[in-house]
């Protein structure tokens, strides 16, 4: 493949220092708007913006670049925001479908004005995609007695982050499923996947590919190998989890346009040994002679949609490593390599977490051998802490977001970082691995899902669960965006500009 140079130069804004102040805060000459907050109408419709927003893509129009559809993530609720109190004992009927509808992603239209952008609440793709939305099964998983022989199932939720497929449609990845599959009675078997969505075509069947795996997925970032077969890199966030590869059996083909999603049913899942730099192949036949005659394994694994149903514990069994936590991974569009954001993992004191680089064979996509690296380290000494969402600029710079969770900012090791942030850190030169302060989220949010318009004029981005740790909703920790008249904070996504 051909790799772009970053365009390089200084650093183009003046970095901010940590904060703790309930507003987002930007260097001198950034500023936002707020785009859509939980509960906007986003269409004539009166469809609402869901909550805690999470991963955006910007999906400009062709012909007119000021203009595009933005997909957003919804990841969880509060019960105290949505519902006005906390819910013990169980949730109603009537509850449940709040909390569904409330979880997925929105298709939300955007136009830049002289104010910078805005949404478009008259577009004719504005949508949601909710928990209660029909999807379709793909894959190995398909139709199988792992998933109990179901070939649709209800709805989509934990949406943490995705990524954009070649063929210009969203994959969004269900992240922590568990809680809220419970909570509706819904089959757990049924989420944890990869769904595809078209956001230009409300007619296209949404779906979940089975054969990427059944984990708490992060995000998926998608590439070629040298022999042009689509490869899917993806992260399982959960302390001691492991970091994935998909590779399709079929070649991608450009013309083919949106029919290459079938690329996605059908090929192998790999899971990565980081202590043999080797990449292992996560089939059923593997599985078996691994299980070494044990009876309840056999029991467990004996078809390839088992193995994609219970990923992790194929994964460990066929000696996938686990890591510390890997949430984005991104491949660099500058030279291929690929950068993890491992964000911590308590069980073993890795507190602030790092970000890894990873080089494949020949700088294939489609090797079956890498080596890797700790490309930065978070920590008082590079100024970032629990590193999750990674986004490239044009100067070959990485952005990471933070996560360092509500409860731990007060604690004394996290202190001196104030409330998350997004970072900027140099790919190559003299500040290599160095993190430079961009924004400083309001109290208790997350920064998630940043995302440039292709000029890199505008940066979309999530406020994730502000004011997360409020028990009185009369006196919540923090009430940004500070809409008039509004008592409450609310998850919101902004778009920044100012950027020269
Ligand atoms: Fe939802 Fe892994 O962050
Ligand atoms: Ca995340
Ligand atoms: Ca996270
Ligand atoms: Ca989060």
């Amino acid at each position: 493949p051909e790799y772009k140079r970053p365009k390089k130069g200084p650093l183009k804004f003046q970095p901010i220092e940590p904060t703790t102040k309930d507003d987002l805060v930007l260097p001198k000459g950034y500023k936002y708007e707020v785009i859509a907050a939980y509960g906007d109408k986003i269409n004539q419709k009166g469809d609402t913006f869901g909550y805690n927003n999470d991963f955006t893509l910007f999906f400009p129009y062709e012909d007119e670049k000021d203009r595009g559809l933005l997909w957003v993530n919804h990841e969880y609720i509060s019960d105290l925001f949505v519902f006005g109190q906390t819910i013990k004992g169980g949730y109603s009927s009537e509850q449940i479908k709040t909390m569904l509808y409330n979880q997925g992603g929105s298709i939300i239209e955007v136009v830049k004005d002289r104010n910078g952008w805005k949404m478009d609440t008259e577009s004719k793709y504005a949508r949601r995609v909710t928990g209660l939305t029909p999807f379709a099964l793909t894959g190995p998983a398909k139709g199988s007695k792992a998933v109990n022989g179901a070939e649709i199932v209800q709805g989509t939720f934990a949406n943490c982050s995705g990524g954009k497929t070649l063929w210009n449609t969203v994959l969004s990845c269900e992240e922590n499923y568990e809680s809220t599959s419970k909570s509706a009675n819904l089959d757990e078997t049924h989420y944890g996947w990869v769904i595809e969505v078209d956001p230009f075509d409300p007619a296209y069947q949404v779906r979940k590919h089975t054969a990427l795996g059944r984990f708490n997925h992060e995000n998926t970032c998608m590439g070629l190998s040298k022999d042009n077969r689509v490869v899917v890199y993806m992260g399982d966030d959960k302390r001691d989890a492991c970091v994935y590869k998909f590779i399709s059996k079929n070649k991608y083909n450009q013309k083919d346009g949106k029919k290459n999603s079938k690329l996605l049913e059908e090929g192998t899942l790999y899971v990565a040994n980081f202590g043999e730099g080797r990449w292992v192949a996560l089939t059923i036949e593997a599985v078996q002679k691994a299980a070494k005659g044990n009876a309840e394994l056999l029991k467990k694994f004996q078809t390839q949609a088992d193995v994609v149903v219970n990923c992790h514990e194929a994964a460990i069994l066929l000696g996938g490593t686990p890591t510390d936590r890997p949430e984005d991974l991104e491949i660099s569009p500058f030279d291929g390599s690929i950068f993890i954001a491992h964000t911590n993992n308590s069980n073993h004191g890795n507190f602030h977490g790092h970000i890894t680089r990873f080089f494949e064979k020949d700088n294939d996509h489609g090797s079956m051998e890498f080596q890797f690296a700790i490309f930065a380290a978070g920590g008082i000494q590079s100024g970032f802490s629990a590193p999750d969402n990674l986004l490239f600029d044009e100067d070959g710079n990485l952005w990471t977001v933070t996560d360092i969770s509500s409860g731990s900012v007060n604690t004394k090791i996290w202190e001196p970082f104030g409330n998350n942030g997004l970072f900027v850190i140099p790919t190559e030169g003299k500040n290599e691995g160095e993190a430079f302060q961009f924004a400083s989220a309001p109290v208790q949010a997350e920064l998630t899902g940043p995302c440039f318009t292709p000029d890199e004029k505008a940066l979309f981005l999530s406020i994730q669960h502000p004011g997360e740790e409020t028990d009185d909703l009369a006196n919540p920790t923090s009430k940004w965006p500070h809409r008039s008249g509004d008592k409450m904070p609310r998850p919101a996504v902004v778009a920044i500009t100012g950027f020269k």
